[in-house]
Formats: C-alpha cells, structure tokens, sequence
C-alpha cells in the first residue's frame, strides 16, 4: 500500500529487518511526521490478492507459506511504482530490496530515475521478541494499520482506530509461517546488511526502544551525514 504524508519533501530511505522488527509500524510513523511516502511491497501484494489481481494470484501461495515472491515479479512492481514518485518525494522502502538481485534491480532504477539512497535502517529486534510481536498482531485489511493484543492494542478490541473497520490477522502469522519467514529472512535477506554496510550506507538500531525513539535515532544518523 502507497500512502502519502503531508509533505512531499524528504529522505530516501529503505527499512531493513527480520519479519516483526517494525518496519511498517516504523514507516507508517515517519509517514505521518515527517510526511514521508510509505512503499510497503507486503501491503502492496496483499492488496493484489486482495482484488484478485493477476500478479496477487501469482504472489498468493508464495506469501502463505512464508516464502517470498519471484524477483522478477517483484522487480516489475517496484520498478512501476517508483517511477510514478516525483523528484522530490520523501520515501521509505518496507520490504524492499529483500535479496541481492533485488538490491542490484533498486541501484538500477534509482540511477535511472535520478534519486539518491540517503540511508539503509537495519532494525534489530531479537527472535523471541519477534515471535511474540508476530503471534498478537492485527492489522486493518483496509487502511493497513498495525496493532498488538497486549502492547499497542486499538482504543476498541478488534477496531481500527484509524478507519473503524474490523481488524484481522495475517495469514502468514500462523506459527509455521512464522518460522519460515524467519528462516527465509536470514538466509536470503540478512545478507543485504553486509551490501548496505560495505557502501557505508547501514544504521543499525535497536527496534525496542520504541517508536519515537527510533525515529530519532534515524534523525540523528541522516544528519550525521548517514
Ligand atoms: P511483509 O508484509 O513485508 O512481511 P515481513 O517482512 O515478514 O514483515 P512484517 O510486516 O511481518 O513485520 P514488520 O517489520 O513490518 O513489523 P510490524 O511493524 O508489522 O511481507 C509479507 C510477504 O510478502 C513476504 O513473506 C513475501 O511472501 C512477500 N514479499 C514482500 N516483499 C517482498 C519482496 N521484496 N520480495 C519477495 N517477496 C516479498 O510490527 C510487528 C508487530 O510488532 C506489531 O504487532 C506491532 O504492533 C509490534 N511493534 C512494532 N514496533 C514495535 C515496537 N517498537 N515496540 C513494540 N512492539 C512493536
Ligand atoms: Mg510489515
């Protein structure tokens, strides 16, 4: 799902970390305060499948097991998707690049559309932390809001508080999903740290410390000429 903040100005940034680190939660806030344009492949997808779509039908399978979708089907997708951003929209990538073709495919299409990667954000959150997170969220089938049972529960149980409409939970937060995608994070995905760190470009931060505090810290490091 592309969603767009207030303001259009802003860093071009790409979230990096395991399934449950909080990239979406993570996104959906630097969205709103900094007014930065959220690219999130995973709700982008789920909105294919959602409508039936031909490439939601391709994805389909792939996504319930846990596994990821061909890079060729996802390298199309982005490949569209950033090339409707202007010059001078503010971005963050949830999802995306998430294998090396994918990482190789996104220096392509941003030398081609002319933007400049400002700063890679590696969240790190510890395993047991992101099962917990993964097996108590619900989100919004609607507008993509993220909740958790016990920790950032909505004002109303099962109730968006964004759009009002009746949250669900994932279909790939059932507990054999969850061991594949972390599985597949580490051997397919982890590796893209050592890519982003070698171009000098990796800011890895806690992923507990909570959300403003994240943002914060990915201030501090853009400013420090991350
Ligand atoms: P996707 O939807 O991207 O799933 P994911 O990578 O597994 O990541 P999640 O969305 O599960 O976690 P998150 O880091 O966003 O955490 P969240 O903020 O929700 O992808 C789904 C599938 O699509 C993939 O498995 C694959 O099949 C396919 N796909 C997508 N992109 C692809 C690509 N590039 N290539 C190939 N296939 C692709 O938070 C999790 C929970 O923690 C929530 O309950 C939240 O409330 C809580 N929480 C968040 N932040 C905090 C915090 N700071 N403190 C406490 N709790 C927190
Ligand atoms: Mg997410």
């Amino acid at each position: 799902m592309e969603s767009q903040g207030a303001s259009a100005q802003g860093p071009h940034l790409i979230l990096l970390g395991a399934p449950g680190a909080g990239k979406g939660t993570q996104a959906a806030y630097l969205r709103d305060q900094w007014g930065l344009t959220h690219i999130s492949t995973g709700d982008i997808l789920r909105a294919e499948v959602a409508q039936g779509t031909a490439l939601g039908a391709a994805a389909h399978d792939y996504m319930q097991r846990g596994e990821l979708v061909p890079d060729a089907l996802i390298i199309r997708m982005m490949a569209e998707r950033l090339a409707l951003l202007g010059a001078a929209a503010g971005y963050v990538l949830d999802g995306f690049p998430r294998t090396a073709p994918q990482a190789e495919a996104l220096d392509a299409m941003l030398a081609r559309i002319g933007h400049r990667l400002d700063g890679v954000i590696n969240l790190e959150v510890e395993r047991t932390e992101l099962i917990r997170r993964l097996s108590g969220r619900r989100v919004c089938p609607n507008c993509s809001a993220i909740y958790h049972v016990e920790t950032m529960p909505p004002r109303d149980a099962g109730i968006c508080d964004a759009c009002g409409a009746a949250l669900i939970q994932r279909k790939d937060d059932q507990p054999a999903a969850i061991a594949n995608r972390l599985e597949v994070y580490v051997a397919a995905t982890q590796p893209l740290i050592d890519y982003y760190a070698a171009r000098g470009m990796l800011v890895t931060i806690d992923g507990t410390i909570g959300v403003p505090a994240v943002a914060e810290a990915i201030r501090a490091a853009l400013c420090g000429g991350a």
